[in-house]
């Protein structure tokens, strides 16, 4: 490939996230197992080959004792990751606070939190504190394997001091940082107390990654706002160099999935489905359960789509089947969000439900992957409403599950996904509850050709613009972005 080719056999790319590719957890009998993690920037990474990668993260659980550390360092070595151990206490600031609660929901537009705005400044501050320390973490974990040559590809909101602690340490490092997320207009990042120092943090990178055209706009315009800085989307004068900010947009590993399909395990779970929802038209969404999801919005409208089409028995004949994938439950906005969609579910249930079946079918949990394949392909419609998401995959990973079946996308407009899947898809606003409710019904009375035509369009984006392709095209910049570039004039 393109990527080795660069950086030769030698040559490796560490990956610095969060969140390991695979979670540490405790098992009754074997002590510990590794079972994957959740989340798109996991399922994204993990589909690329062709070039060394290394790891470095937090293993998904506090581990206070030396010895299991010991042995979770080995095991994880051998699946080429390195962990970051982090204790509780560090955790609950820096993760589940300074992370999840400001950072998250700030770049989603959700804002920050009410009490912190007024009396709770230095709640803030703590939060902030433990978060630059979690990042202090990361950086000496990746001075230690630090190897010269290699190029360090930093990842998310939870990791934007690293650019600034890296170059600390030997400025000679390549290094990038990526956000997954969206980066708000400059009139909502202007909020964060920490503003200036995070963006500074952020353009000691020599390239600065987003999935969106608009993302990378925002930012510029926020270095620009905020810090006085001249520059556009060629690149940001900062500290007597350019620092080049792009838009790259990423892609699943379609192939993966494609060949799961033909696989024995999957075949057997499909007819399995196929079985089980026989007679009803299923709409399905797999969503961690996050409050930029809009599953409240998503529910309201089914309730709607039910309310207006009762001629169909729809308790019976057609079904939600929600996946909401666990996440972040230590933070307690998302457990009243669990909450609030528990109720609305058992309420549309109740209303809607006949003794032979209910119209949802809500599942708190993760479903393994050859099932979720499995489902992906045998259902008729994907209904994703997030209220703000970086690009969001499960709509690719939907899209390349449906060779055979063509069944219809609907996808929210907030979505990074709806600039590259608005064609073959049906694009809704999913605050407009009686749209998405329309939209439904839309989707599932779309003639056969019309949807052969939407998954055509879709399809081919998905199979043609890979992850691979989207590591490739940041990682080759990543290593022509020279941090020593000649200071030139921009207008
Ligand atoms: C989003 C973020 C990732 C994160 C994932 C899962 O996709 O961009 O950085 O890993 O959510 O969230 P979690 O908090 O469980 O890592």
């Amino acid at each position: 490939s393109r990527l080795s080719a660069l950086l030769g056999p030698n040559g490796r790319v560490l990956i610095v996230a969060n969140r390991l590719p695979v979670t540490a957890k405790r098992h009754p009998v074997k002590k510990w197992e590794y079972p994957s993690s959740s989340g798109g920037l996991v399922s994204a990474l993990q589909g690329i080959k062709d070039v060394q990668m290394m790891w470095v993260g937090w293993p998904g659980v506090s581990v206070p004792n030396e010895t299991d550390q010991t042995v979770i360092t080995e095991e994880l070595f051998k699946r080429r990751c390195v962990p970051v151990f982090l204790d509780e206490e560090l955790m609950d600031q820096y993760y589940s606070g300074y992370c999840n609660k400001i950072l998250w929901p700030l770049f989603h537009y959700l804002g920050l939190p009410q009490e912190y705005k007024i009396n709770k400044a230095k709640g803030i501050k703590s939060q902030f504190e433990a978060y630059t320390q979690a990042n202090q973490m990361f950086a000496e974990t990746v001075c230690k394997i630090y190897k010269e040559g290699d190029i360090i590809w930093c990842h998310d909101y939870h990791l934007m001091c690293l650019p600034k602690l890296l170059k600390q340490y030997n400025i000679n490092m390549k290094v990038g940082w990526f956000l997954h997320t969206p980066f708000p207009s400059s009139e909502m990042y202007r909020a964060l107390p920490n503003r200036a120092e995070l963006l500074e943090a952020v353009l000691k990178a020599d390239l600065v990654g987003f999935h969106a055209y608009d993302y990378a706009r925002h930012f510029v315009s926020a270095c620009i706002s905020l810090l006085g800085l001249e520059g556009d989307l060629d690149g940001i004068q900062f500290d007597r160099r350019i620092v080049k900010v792009d838009a790259f947009p990423i892609g699943i590993d379609a192939q993966r999935f494609t060949k799961a399909l033909e696989g024995p395990k999957v075949k057997e779970k499909i007819t399995e489905f196929k079985k089980l929802f026989a007679g009803r038209k299923v709409i399905l969404g797999v969503d961690r359960l996050d409050m930029i999801k809009g599953f409240l919005q998503k529910l309201l409208a089914f309730e709607k789509f039910l309310e207006k089409n009762e001629e169909l028995d729809s308790g019976y004949k057609v079904v939600l089947l929600q996946i909401a994938v666990p996440t972040r439950s230590d933070v307690p906005e998302y457990r009243k969000l669990a909450s609030q969609v528990h109720e609305l579910v058992a309420r549309v249930n109740g209303r809607f439900g006949t003794l032979k079946a209910t119209p949802i079918l809500h599942l708190d949990q993760t479903v393994d992957f050859d099932s979720l394949c499995a489902l992906y392909a045998i259902t008729d419609v994907a209904l994703i409403t997030s209220l703000r998401d970086g690009m969001n995959l499960v709509s690719y990973e939907y899209v390349a599950c449906q060779e055979s079946n063509k069944g219809v996308l609907i996808l929210s407009e907030f979505a990074g996904a709806a600039q590259s899947l608005g064609a073959g898809s049906i694009i809704v606003n999913p605050w407009d509850i009686a749209e998405v409710a329309d939209a439904i019904k839309r989707a599932l009375d779309m003639p056969t050709e019309d949807r052969e035509k939407h998954h055509r369009h879709n399809y081919e984006l998905v199979s043609r613009h890979t992850a691979q392709d989207w590591a490739e095209n940041y990682v080759c910049d990543l290593y022509n972005a020279t941090s020593k570039a000649p200071l030139r004039a921009i207008h």
